[in-house]
């Protein structure tokens, strides 16, 4: 939608989508993540006449994320960004909307983040790129789970397939896109990313690093080939997989039913226990997302499926 025509920009205010994010993208943890059309998150950002950053209405979340704006990741990381380029005197008001499910490991608390940093950044006339409001929305994550990793906000920020080669100092690169469809399924057990990272082990054995690396590299190198096949039998993890994938009811035969129905993958979407698979074609994902989803309910448990194309765009103006 043209800025122009925006009836909240009219009215000094904007509203903003971002896209969910998959992070890690099984063998690359903290470092590979990439954006889904949907689910995601709104946003609505308007002026007000006191400077500061206030929240006045949250929904979608049953009451479940803070109003205080300094504990709230999306003014949180506002506020961060205010200051960094010296507009303190700026006051905004916050309206957010999740449309997706929090805790999910699909990056529900950088969609929200990243929305926020779109929105003021565009209030206020694009003072800096998208890839320089990145460090704002680790933040966002630091508040959110103890760590600012970016394998989430980038992807949701940038769109797109990202690396981030180095966090000290950040380093982060756009990869092609593949041509192919995500599958996700949602199963609603509840997987804190605060307590899945603390369940990693901190150390590994140079053997299982050796494969790993491996991996990471086999995957860039198809995402650049556009090698599907080479893409497919990358995505494996030996480091962080074996131990998460314990919160997750029936990873590997919900894996063995995506596998046998053509996913040319399947993995932990982020720290889960959203799971995910990619498939050439659209029809390949959903009849996996059915499968999957019907074995959940034989288990009693609910279940949110969502099947997309890569996100190329990142956040966008929608009102
Ligand atoms: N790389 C992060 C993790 C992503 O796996 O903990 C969290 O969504």
């Amino acid at each position: 939608m043209d800025i122009i025509n925006s009836p909240f920009r009219g009215l000094g205010g904007l509203k903003v989508f971002a896209p969910a994010t998959v992070a890690n993208v099984v063998c690359g943890f903290d470092v590979l993540g990439f954006a889904v059309n949907a689910p995601g998150d709104e946003v609505v950002m308007r002026f007000t006449d006191k400077p500061g950053v206030s929240i006045s209405k949250i929904t979608g979340d049953n009451g479940r994320l803070p109003m205080s704006a300094d504990k709230n990741t999306v003014s949180a990381s506002v506020q961060h960004y205010l200051k960094h380029i010296n507009r303190t005197d700026v006051g905004v008001d916050i309206e957010l909307h999740k449309k997706m499910p929090i805790g999910s490991g699909l990056g529900s608390s950088s969609a929200s983040t990243v929305a926020g940093l779109f929105a003021i950044n565009e209030l206020l006339d694009r003072p800096l790129t998208a890839m320089e409001m990145v460090p704002f929305a680790m933040k966002g994550e630091e508040l959110a789970c103890g760590t600012g990793h970016a394998d989430n906000v980038a992807p949701a920020m940038l769109g797109g397939f990202v690396l981030i080669r180095s966090y000290e100092p950040l380093d982060i690169i756009k990869l092609p896109t593949p041509n192919l469809y995500c599958a996700i399924v949602f199963p609603d057990v509840d997987v804190p990313t605060r307590d899945a990272r603390q369940m990693i082990r901190k150390s590994v054995l140079l053997k299982d690093a050796v494969v790993q690396w491996g991996n990471v590299a086999g995957l860039v190198t198809g995402l650049f080939m556009n090698d599907i096949d080479l893409i497919g039998r990358s995505m494996h993890d030996v480091l962080v997989e074996p131990t998460r994938s314990i919160l997750i009811p029936d990873f590997y035969k919900m894996r063995e039913m995506a596998m046998e129905l053509g996913a040319v993958s399947f993995g932990i979407s982020g720290s889960g226990p959203s799971v995910f698979a990619f498939t050439r074609d659209e029809q390949t994902a959903v009849n996996i997302t059915n499968k999957i989803q019907q074995h959940l309910t034989g288990l009693h448990i609910a279940s949110e499926t969502y099947v997309s194309a890569v996100n190329q765009e990142g956040p966008k103006i929608i009102g």
